[in-house]
Order: C-alpha cells, then sequence, then structure tokens
C-alpha cells in the first residue's frame, strides 16, 4: 500500500473516524478543526464524542505518529496533503434545507490557498448538485488543479469503527477517474463494493439511503399502529415480513420512531429539495409525519390510562436517540419529556451516558435507574440500553407506586415477564396491548 498526506478538515464524528481509520491503515493523516478546544483535546488523546473503541484507536495511531490535530490558525496551506477530506456539518436549517455555509466556506478557503494540487474528498452530506456548484464556483479558478470526488458516509453511531471495515459498499462519484483511483485506493483494506459513479449521483445515494431506511420504520410503526388495532403482533409481523429477502429482517422494530443527527436532518433535506425543483415527494412527506406522531404514543397511552397526568411520577428510563451512543440530538426522549411536564406530571429521567443533556423545566435528571423509577405511577422506556432490558423487573415493580405501568417504547421487554412482575406492560403494536387495557 501506498502511504498517502491526507487532510481531514472537520473533527466530528464523521471527520475523526475517518481521520483515525485512515491513519490506521498506515496513512499520514492531519485532523483540521477551528475549534482549539477539541483539536487540544485531541492531541491529548481524549475524544469529544462517545464510540465503543476510537479512544483506543486514536492512543495507537496518534503514537505511531501518523496521526496530527491542527487548528488552521497560522495558514491552511501547510496543512493540506495530497488528498484532503471535508468532513464538516451541514445541519438543518430553519427551511428543512441543509445548511451549507461551512461546506463552502471551507471549499473555498482551500481551493484558494493550497499551494499545490490535491483531490478533494466531500464526506460531508450535501445536496444533490452541490459538488457541481463546488466545483465550477471554487475548484475551476484554484491556481493549482483540484480534483473533486463525492464519498458519502453509511456509518452508524456506536458502531462506526465496524462500519468502517465492514461496510456494504464505498460509493466514489466523480468524473476524475485519477481522482477516483487515488480516493478508491484508500479503502483498499475495506471489504465493501465500491460504485463510481457520477458527482451527484453519489449525492443522491446518500439521501436516497438514509430516506429508504426512515421509510422502513415508519411502515412498520403504521403495520405496528395497525397491530394496535386489530389485535395482532408486531413481534410476530416483522419476522413474518423479513424472511422475505426482497425485504429482509433489518430496521423492522416498530416503537416510538426515529432519531438522531442523521435520518431527522436527511429526510428533511429530501423533501426541501423536492419541494425546491418542483416536485412533491408525498411519500417522504408521510415518513416525517408518522415519525412525529410515534413520539406521542407514550403520552396518549398515559393520559388514556391515568386520565389526568398532573401530579403523576413518571420515571424516563433512557434520553440518547438509540444505545451505545450519548448523542441526544432529535432523540424523541426530549419531546416526551416536554409533553410529560407540559400536562402537569413530574419527571425523573436516567441514561447511563447522556449526562450533559438540559432536560425541559419540571424534569429532573438522575443517576440511576432505580432512583426514577421508585415511587413512580408509570416508566417510559425511551431507548434500549441494555441496562434496561436487563432490570430486575420484579423489583421494580415492587418500587414502583401504583398503577405500575411501564411504556416500553422499543418493544425490547419481555412483555410476559413483566406482567408476571406485576406491571401493566404497554408498547407499540404488542399484543394490542392498548386495546386490552383502554376499553
Ligand atoms: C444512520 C444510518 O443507519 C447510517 O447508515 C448513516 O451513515 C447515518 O445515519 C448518517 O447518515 O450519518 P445512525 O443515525 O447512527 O445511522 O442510527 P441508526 O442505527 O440507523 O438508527 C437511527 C434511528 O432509527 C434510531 O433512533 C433508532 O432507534 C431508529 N430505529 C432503527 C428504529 O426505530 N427501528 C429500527 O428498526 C431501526
Amino acid at each position: 500500500m501506498e502511504t498517502a498526506r491526507i487532510t481531514v478538515i472537520g473533527a466530528g464524528y464523521v471527520g475523526l473516524v475517518t481521520g483515525v481509520c485512515l491513519a490506521n491503515s498506515g496513512h499520514d493523516v492531519t485532523c483540521v478543526d477551528v475549534d482549539a478546544a477539541k483539536i487540544e483535546m485531541l492531541s491529548s488523546g481524549s475524544s469529544p464524542i462517545y464510540e465503543p473503541g476510537i479512544v483506543e484507536l486514536l492512543a495507537k495511531t496518534s503514537a505511531s505518529g501518523r496521526l496530527r490535530f491542527a487548528t488552521p490558525q497560522d495558514g491552511w496551506a501547510p496543512l493540506l496533503g495530497d488528498i484532503v477530506f471535508v468532513a464538516v456539518g451541514t445541519p438543518m436549517a430553519e427551511s428543512g434545507a441543509a445548511d451549507l455555509t461551512a461546506v463552502r466556506e471551507v471549499v473555498q478557503t482551500v481551493a484558494a490557498t493550497t499551494d499545490h494540487p490535491f483531490t478533494l474528498v466531500m464526506k460531508s452530506t450535501v445536496p444533490p448538485g452541490t459538488g457541481r456548484d463546488l466545483v465550477s464556483r471554487f475548484l475551476d479558478d484554484s491556481p493549482h488543479p483540484i480534483g473533486y470526488v463525492s464519498n458519502p458516509e453509511f456509518l452508524r453511531e456506536g458502531r462506526a469503527l465496524e462500519d468502517w471495515y465492514h461496510t456494504d459498499r464505498v460509493v466514489l462519484g466523480s468524473d476524475d477517474p485519477s481522482a477516483l483511483d487515488a480516493v478508491e485506493a484508500l479503502y483498499e483494506e475495506v471489504d465493501a463494493t465500491v460504485l463510481r459513479t457520477d458527482i451527484a449521483s453519489a449525492e443522491t445515494i446518500k439521501y436516497a439511503s438514509n430516506a429508504f431506511l426512515a421509510t422502513k420504520i415508519s411502515f412498520i410503526n403504521e403495520i405496528a399502529n395497525v397491530c394496535d388495532a386489530a389485535g395482532a403482533r408486531i413481534d410476530d409481523v416483522s419476522v413474518g415480513v423479513g424472511l422475505d429477502s426482497r425485504i429482509g429482517p433489518q430496521f423492522l422494530n416498530a416503537g416510538i420512531g426515529y432519531g438522531g443527527s442523521c435520518f431527522p436532518k436527511d429526510v428533511r433535506a429530501l423533501d426541501f429539495i423536492s419541494s425546491e425543483s418542483g416536485y412533491s415527494f408525498e411519500l417522504v412527506k408521510a415518513v416525517i409525519e408518522v415519525n412525529a406522531r410515534q413520539r406521542t404514543l407514550p403520552v396518549d397511552a398515559l393520559r388514556r390510562t391515568l386520565g389526568d397526568l398532573s401530579g403523576a411520577r413518571i420515571a424516563v428510563l433512557g434520553l440518547t436517540f438509540k444505545p451505545d451512543t450519548d448523542d441526544v440530538r432529535e432523540s424523541p426522549a426530549i419531546d416526551i419529556i416536554a409533553s410529560l411536564v407540559a400536562e402537569g406530571a413530574s419527571v425523573l429521567a436516567y441514561d447511563p451516558l447522556a449526562s450533559h443533556v438540559i432536560l425541559p423545566e419540571g424534569a429532573s435528571r438522575v443517576d440511576d435507574a432505580w432512583t426514577a423509577l421508585t415511587g413512580a405511577n408509570a416508566v417510559v422506556l425511551v431507548t434500549e440500553w441494555s441496562e434496561f432490558v436487563g432490570l430486575d423487573w420484579t423489583r421494580a415493580a415492587a418500587a414502583m407506586a401504583a398503577p405500575k405501568i411501564v411504556f416500553d417504547g422499543r418493544n425490547a421487554l419481555d412483555a410476559n415477564a413483566l406482567e408476571a412482575a406485576g406491571v401493566r406492560y404497554m408498547a407499540v403494536g404488542r399484543d394490542g396491548c392498548h386495546r386490552r387495557h383502554d376499553h
């Protein structure tokens, strides 16, 4: 393998994983970020993100001298290698559009200041057409030739390092064959199909993939709601549907819907992009609406069962948008807690990792699950951390106060065991349980 001189701009989730993994493959990597505190933290071996295995790999690659961190305060030119990854944020603007301010600023700056030719690799999620626009606005005028490759990322939080080496595909979009060759060589160690395409198609693949997965989730959630109405069991329905190899078993877990930094943002951006170009993408609109509605299920169910929520003590277990991450962005927990508090309930919430989150006024974060659920009239399980799945629910039932409701927002708990322990178990599409308890 030939060692490449690589720069990764943006030491956030995607940039950091990219930098660490490429350094681990033997390349010479500099990660650059404007956030001096973050760079200092990384230089001293700590990770600003929680990701299993990242601290160890950070230590290994930094010690080998293959990974360095820098801010651009002393100028960009000396920081730029032969391949420059852009992995800066594209947050959601008020309109639903992807905010491209940081992407444009970085591309413009590096194109204007470089003292040598390089290949620019876009890892940030950008709408179809963005690459072409960046090339004509900034790269074509650069004093040195710059090849452009769109290389969307498909990593999952909590499994990012594993996903880097065992992804289903590497997508590379460019009209420059030598730039494509240079970037493909970086993935030599990665066991995946490499798909070469034009820039706009690569950009579209990213949005289409996330929107399809989000659609699969909203679809199974609608089926779960039908199960509740019809008295069917979503667990069996999901298995039966997923056994069709054309459908597949993944992403068929019903619950209170998707969250995180990617699906909500990318699905809304796809809706926005379509509308902007005069196309009304009805399916994607329904996916968003269904997802918003799923988060209202726990509060609706508790209101129907408890009557008035004012004065009720509710424990919320889990604040992150999924287990094995400390990320609370777009987590259903925040909306659920806000609704509970608005209806007069007092809420104690616990999460094993999310210690930094600010909860709506009237809710408090506690340091363990037992403090949250002791004396609680109801528990809402928002995140299926293994700690909650493996909880001693018989002891929990004894510690709770009447009517001891557990709303399992992730269909992760053993319904029979909980009912045997003496709680009123509710979930999403499982055994028509809302129907059974409410009517
Ligand atoms: C997602 C994609 O899975 C990655 O391929 C993509 O690279 C990433 O977004 C991104 O665009 O950066 P991630 O946000 O880490 O990854 O999370 P997922 O594991 O996909 O879960 C997303 C949400 O869907 C979670 O809230 C999860 O609880 C929910 N989900 C997932 C369900 O409700 N049901 C399921 O069956 C699966």
